[in-house]
């Protein structure tokens, strides 16, 4: 079926990505996307940069490339900016994470120096490990709300740009359960004023994207966005969001996995995941507050995935665990274990056991380029609120309110390709093959 192209402004003039945060991940992407614009690196991970896209029947052979396909912004219009309670530029802050060598460092030197973050918005109320001295102060969280605002108005101005969009990579904050002060626009501004605990800083600066019109995209687990108030402020000002919590090393590797030994209606009895990770990331996963948020994100994946609901012989009771352990020497290079134990015919066990030596940045950098410009071309394209198809990026994803959201990582890449082709008017690719094979 083919559905007229929706109208969508021109990609032209410039693009400024903000980040809450300028750690590992906020460098590590900002470091790749300047080395890539001097043609130093290819964007490896990234598919608005490398990925192609099948238009029409097979034999069509018409596969471009989507950033050929759909209007996106250029990698030489990006312009960066970030917040961060700790004052380093960006080089100093690439320094310490340790992510990149110094041969990929050293060249982009100046460039990095020149992005210095902007005092955050930070109560270390919520995340215990960091002690923030480049702080706003304020005497109520409206008021700190409104300073990220003018920063944001600001920003605009001073770097000539057309648009913005956000893509949190601050730390992750303690769990915070929804409540009635995030239940609408209201009670959320009513809550700003008081000085209310449930409002954690994530979720003011969710507040002033939107206000501002600017798409807000979370990488963390933080509640930030997910919650009634804020996702009706996003529909209220036209504003696309999306999250949660980037899909990088076991949680990407369980959302490929899982859906295999579904497909196959092999059993699973449990799935053990460990993790020793030496950043500043998980320093501060290692306060158990911290932890409890990423753990919530990363144990809903299996259950929905897997629907025992509907296969109880298969998945009725399996046990899943998810330890991470704060290692120092390891830094950025996280090591990851599962042993999954998995019931064959008869009911026979096996197990898989998965080493994972991943590179935890080096597998954020790409997410955040591909949410930057696809949250921008939704924008562009009219699109408000939940940005479904870009669960493809995220552990948690936000879904509307009574659905169950996708995990599965091939399903999530049907979605996002078919809102691509949607958007420009072209044909679903259903894979009946029934053009060949009538
Ligand atoms: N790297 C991955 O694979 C991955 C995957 C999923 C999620 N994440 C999440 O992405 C986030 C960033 O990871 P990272 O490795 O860069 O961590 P990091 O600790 O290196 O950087 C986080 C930065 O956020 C800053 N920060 C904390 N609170 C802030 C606030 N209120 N406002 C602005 N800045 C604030 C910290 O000072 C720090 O510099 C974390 O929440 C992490 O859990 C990372």
């Amino acid at each position: 079926m083919h559905n007229s192209p929706a109208a969508i402004r021109p990609a032209t003039g410039r693009l400024g990505i903000l980040t809450p945060g300028l750690g590992a991940v906020a460098t590590t992407f900002i470091a790749g996307v300047e080395s890539i614009r001097r043609g130093l690196s290819k964007p490896i991970g990234s598919l608005t940069q490398m990925a192609t896209i099948r238009l029409g029947q097979r034999a069509d052979k018409r596969a471009p490339l989507i950033r050929e396909f759909v209007p996106l912004a250029s990698l030489d219009d990006i312009v960066f900016g970030a917040w961060d309670p700790i004052p380093d530029d960006a080089y100093s802050s690439a320094k310490k994470a340790g992510v990149l060598e110094d041969r990929h460092l050293e060249p982009l030197k100046e460039f990095l120096q020149g992005i210095v973050p902007m005092p955050a918005v930070f109560d270390q109320h919520y995340v215990t490990r960091i002690h923030g001295t480049h702080v706003k102060h304020g005497s109520t969280k409206r008021e700190l709300a409104e300073q990220l605002r003018q920063d944001i108005r600001d920003f605009k101005s001073a770097h000539g740009c057309d648009r913005l969009v956000a893509v949190w990579c601050g730390s992750t904050e303690i769990y915070i359960a929804p409540s009635a002060v995030h239940a609408s626009i209201d009670a959320f501004e009513r809550a700003m004023h008081e000085n209310h605990p449930d409002i954690a800083p994530s979720m003011l600066y969710a507040w002033a994207c939107i206000m501002e019109g600017v798409p807000y995209n979370n990488g963390a687990p933080n509640l930030a966005v997910d919650a009634p108030a804020l996702l009706a402020l996003a529909e209220r000002e036209g504003v696309p969001v999306s999250g949660k919590d980037f899909k990088t090393g076991q949680t990407w590797m369980k959302t490929v996995i899982a859906p295999g030994l579904k497909a196959r209606m092999l059993g699973l009895e449990g799935w053990y995941s460990t993790n020793i990770l030496g950043n500043r990331d998980g320093e501060v996963l290692d306060d158990p507050a911290s932890f409890k948020t990423k753990e919530a994100s990363k144990l809903s994946v299996l259950h929905t995935m897997l629907q025992p609901e509907l296969y109880p012989d298969l998945y009725g009771g399996f046990s899943h665990v998810v330890r991470i352990n704060y290692y120092p020497p390891r830094g950025d290079n996280k090591e990851g274990w599962d042993n999954i134990d998995i019931v064959g015919w008869m009911g026979y066990p096996m197990q898989i056991k998965v080493n994972f030596l991943c590179r935890d940045s080096i597998l954020a950098a790409p997410i955040v380029l591909d949410l930057a410009l696809f949250s921008d071309l939704a924008a562009r394209a009219g699109k408000s609120g939940i940005q479904e198809w870009l669960s493809f990026y995220y552990k948690s994803p936000m879904a509307a309110a009574g659905l169950t959201p996708e995990h599965d990582l091939f399903i999530q890449q049907t979605k996002l390709k078919n809102t691509l082709r949607h958007l420009m008017g072209e044909e679903q690719i259903t894979h009946l093959g029934l053009e060949y094979f009538p």
